[in-house]
């Protein structure tokens, strides 16, 4: 696995937490919101920790672990519950962990406890198929698997089917990213979730609820950063999913009508690797040419329509 450190550059987002910018990808790890904020308000809060007595131990899966800052915030809210973590990572490169260490101000972000735990994982170099671990004698343990998470995944499916807690997906989007948002691997994800687990994500695009509906989940709408009231401008924190209904749950709500018609729309047409090794340019041709079929059958609204009956610009990126 190569490093070039050039391709990530730093950046600051605006409640002062660091995060990169990708220019491999094209895209920034975290929105312009913050990176801690993101944590919290998409990840931690919606995860419900209160579900939890004292003394619990949650089996928790970070999926792009990156900077480690979803697991860092996961972390802290862990051990002002008192509660323990079994957890497992995926995750390509070592490099975003280690610059964000190398960061003054993203060390200085983490309570002791949390930044002792990523430090523990840090890997100079993250050769496929190797594993970092971390263990605290209050907060658990955990093993961070270095490579494609396709080709990572099988080697916890033995001890984490039926059993995960919490899948935080925070993958690069859909259309820079298809490989970590198909109908295989959000299905793969599913099959690892409890009865009442949750897959958390910052992303509200059609296509990955509608992956993540064919894999028999329910869902819902995280709470927009202008809150759980849906604004044209802001419609959408995420999805929540759960193998249980979530009606009722804090920081979700059900789905709004503009919600529902979207998944009527060709951008609910969901990506697909039924080799589980496909490149991104081969699954976002396989997409569109579905979406060019399903078009000339009928029955499926163009987005733009959809849009302009809704009044939404074109700007919102997490939900394409
Ligand atoms: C949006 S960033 C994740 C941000 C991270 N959660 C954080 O808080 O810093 C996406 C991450 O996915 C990783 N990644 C990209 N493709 C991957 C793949 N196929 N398997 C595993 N990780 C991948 C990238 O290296 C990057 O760290």
């Amino acid at each position: 696995m190569t490093s070039n450190v050039s391709r990530l550059e730093p950046r600051r987002t605006e409640d002062g937490s660091f995060s990169l910018f990708s220019h491999q990808v094209g895209e920034g790890f975290h929105s312009g919101k913050g990176a801690v904020a993101e944590a919290w308000s998409k990840f931690v809060e919606p995860a419900d920790l209160e579900r939890w007595p004292p003394g619990s131990c949650l089996r928790v899966l970070d999926i792009c672990f990156g900077t480690g800052s979803n697991t860092a915030a996961l972390l802290e809210a862990a051990e002002q519950r008192q509660l323990s973590l079994e957890w497992w990572g995926l995750e390509l490169d070592p490099d975003p962990l280690r610059l964000a260490l190398a960061d003054e101000s993203f060390r200085q972000q983490w309570q002791p406890t949390a930044l002792e735990i990523l430090q523990q994982l840090q890997q100079p170099e993250a050769e496929p198929g190797m594993v970092s671990a971390w263990q605290h004698p209050a907060l658990g343990r955990g093993q961070l698997f270095w490579g494609d998470a396709r080709a990572c995944l099988p080697a916890l499916q033995a001890s984490a089917t039926g059993r995960l807690d919490l899948v935080l997906m925070d993958a690069f989007s859909p259309s820079r990213c298809p490989q970590l948002w198909t109908v295989e691997f959000l299905g793969a994800l599913a099959a690892l979730l409890a009865p009442q687990g949750r897959l958390l994500t910052y992303c509200s695009a059609a296509a990955v609820r509608q992956a993540l509906m064919l894999a028999d989940l329910q869902i819902a709408s995280i709470a927009a950063p202008s809150g759980l009231r849906q604004q044209s401008h802001d419609w959408s924190g995420g999805t929540a999913a759960s193998p249980m209904s979530l009606t009722d749950a804090p920081l979700l709500r059900p789905l709004s009508a503009m919600e529902q018609e979207h998944l009527g729309t060709n951008a609910a047409e969901p990506y697909r690797d039924p080799t589980f090794n496909a490149e991104r340019a081969e699954i976002l041709r396989e997409r569109q040419r579905a979406q060019q079929l399903a078009m000339q059958r009928g029955g499926v609204e163009a987005t733009s329509s959809w849009r302009r009956r809704w009044g939404l610009g074109k700007e919102i990126s997490n939900h394409q």
